[in-house]
C-alpha cells in the first residue's frame, strides 16, 4: 500500500525525529534560559521587624532591610542577573517625599544591598512615585487632580539622583511620563553619574494584572493609570514609545506586562539597538501560583513555559518573581 504522503513506507519527512528523546530535544532547542538573564523584583517595607507575607503573591514578602540583604546575597549566590527594589514607605504624601529622601526606605535599602553584594549582582531601583504618594499616582497632581507631566519630571530627577547616590546601578523608569528618560539622563550626567544605567519601561500597558502589586506596595490608588500607561489595544504606539526612549538615551528598554504583549516584545526585539527586557508582573505570577495551588496546573511546568515564551519572543532580560525557582531548575 502506498502511504498518503507518497512513499510506500510512510512519510519521508518526519519532524518528530528531532523530538524523540530528551537528549535530541536538548540538542536542537532554539531558546534557553540562563539565571544571569533573570532579575528578581523585591519589596522592602519601612517600620517592620519581620518580613510580611503578601496574600495575593504566595511566596513573596515585604522585606525588612535585613531580610532583603540576605535575599540579595541568595540572589547573587544563585547567579541571578539582578535585583529590582521597590520601597514601601511608612508615610506617604502628595509629592512622594520619601522617594528622594536619602533616609527614605528605598534609598536606605539600596545602600545596604549595594554594600552587601558589591558587583556580584546588578542592583536596580524602581524610579516612580506611586509607592510614595498618598493618592497613589505615578506623578504629582495639578490643583484639579490631573497628573502633571512636567512637574513630575523634576521629582523623578531628584529621585534618580538619590538612588544613584545610594548605589543603584540601574534605574527603572516606570512612570510613563513624556520625556522622562532624557530628563533623568541630563540630571544624572550633570552630577557625574554618567555610568548609571537607565532601564526604560518604554511600552508599559495599563493592566488589571498589576492587582497583586497594589497589595505589595500598599497602594492608595483610586481609579486607574489610563492617562499615562498605554491602552492594550495599541501596538504602533509602543513602537513610538520605544523609539522615543531609545532616542532619549535609554540603555535598556522594557515591555510590560510580558505575557499578554509578546507581540510587542517581538517587535521591540526586531527594532531595538539596545537590549530588550520584559516584566512578568505580579498578576501573571499570581495566576500561575493560584491555579497550581488548586491542583489545576503544574506550577514548574507552566512557570518554565511562560518564561521560555517570553525569551523566545525576544526578551533578553526577564524580570520575574519566579527568578529563584526558575534558576534552581536551570
Ligand atoms: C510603578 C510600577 C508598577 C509595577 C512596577 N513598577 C505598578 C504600576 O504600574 O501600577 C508593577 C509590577 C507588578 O505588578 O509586578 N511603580
Amino acid at each position: 500500500m502506498t502511504h498518503p504522503a507518497g512513499h510506500p513506507s510512510g512519510p519521508v519527512l518526519r519532524p518528530r525525529r528531532l523530538r524523540q528523546s530528551p537528549a535530541v530535544r536538548r540538542l536542537v532547542a532554539e531558546t534557553r534560559l540562563h539565571p544571569a538573564e533573570l532579575v528578581l523584583p523585591v519589596f522592602v517595607r519601612e517600620g517592620i521587624t519581620e518580613p510580611v507575607a503578601i496574600s495575593a503573591m504566595p511566596g513573596v514578602v515585604q522585606h525588612t532591610v535585613e531580610s532583603l540583604v540576605a535575599e540579595a546575597q541568595r540572589a547573587a549566590d544563585a547567579g541571578l542577573g539582578g535585583i529590582m527594589l521597590f520601597g514601601v514607605p511608612e508615610h506617604k504624601d502628595a509629592v512622594g517625599s520619601g522617594a528622594d529622601d536619602p533616609d527614605g526606605i528605598l534609598n536606605v535599602a539600596l545602600r545596604a544591598v549595594a554594600d552587601a553584594v558589591g558587583d556580584r549582582l546588578v542592583v536596580m531601583a524602581d524610579l516612580c512615585l506611586d509607592e510614595f504618594t498618598d493618592h497613589g499616582h505615578c506623578g504629582v497632581l495639578t490643583a484639579d487632580g490631573r497628573v502633571d507631566n512636567d512637574a513630575t519630571l523634576e521629582r523623578y530627577a531628584a529621585m534618580g539622583l538619590a538612588q544613584a547616590r545610594a548605589g543603584a546601578e540601574v534605574l527603572g523608569l516606570s512612570g510613563m511620563m513624556d520625556g522622562q528618560v532624557a530628563f533623568v539622563r541630563d540630571a544624572l550626567d550633570a552630577e557625574g553619574f554618567t555610568d548609571t544605567v537607565i532601564l526604560a519601561y518604554s511600552a508599559k500597558y495599563t493592566s488589571g494584572l498589576y492587582g497583586p502589586f497594589r497589595e505589595a506596595v500598599q497602594s492608595s490608588l483610586q481609579g486607574d493609570r489610563a492617562t499615562y500607561q498605554q491602552d492594550p489595544a495599541n501596538a504602533t504606539e509602543s513602537l513610538r514609545e520605544l523609539e522615543l526612549d531609545i532616542a532619549e538615551g535609554a540603555d535598556i528598554v522594557m515591555v510590560k506586562p510580558a505575557g499578554p504583549h509578546l507581540d510587542i516584545v517581538a517587535a521591540a526585539a526586531a527594532m531595538s539597538p539596545v537590549p530588550v527586557a520584559a516584566y512578568q508582573i505580579s498578576g501573571e505570577y499570581a495566576q500561575i501560583v493560584a491555579a497550581a495551588e488548586n491542583g489545576w496546573i503544574d506550577r514548574e511546568r507552566v512557570m518554565m513555559e511562560s518564561l521560555i515564551g517570553i525569551r523566545r519572543a525576544g526578551a533578553q532580560i526577564i524580570l520575574t518573581y519566579f527568578a529563584f525557582d526558575a534558576a534552581a531548575l536551570l
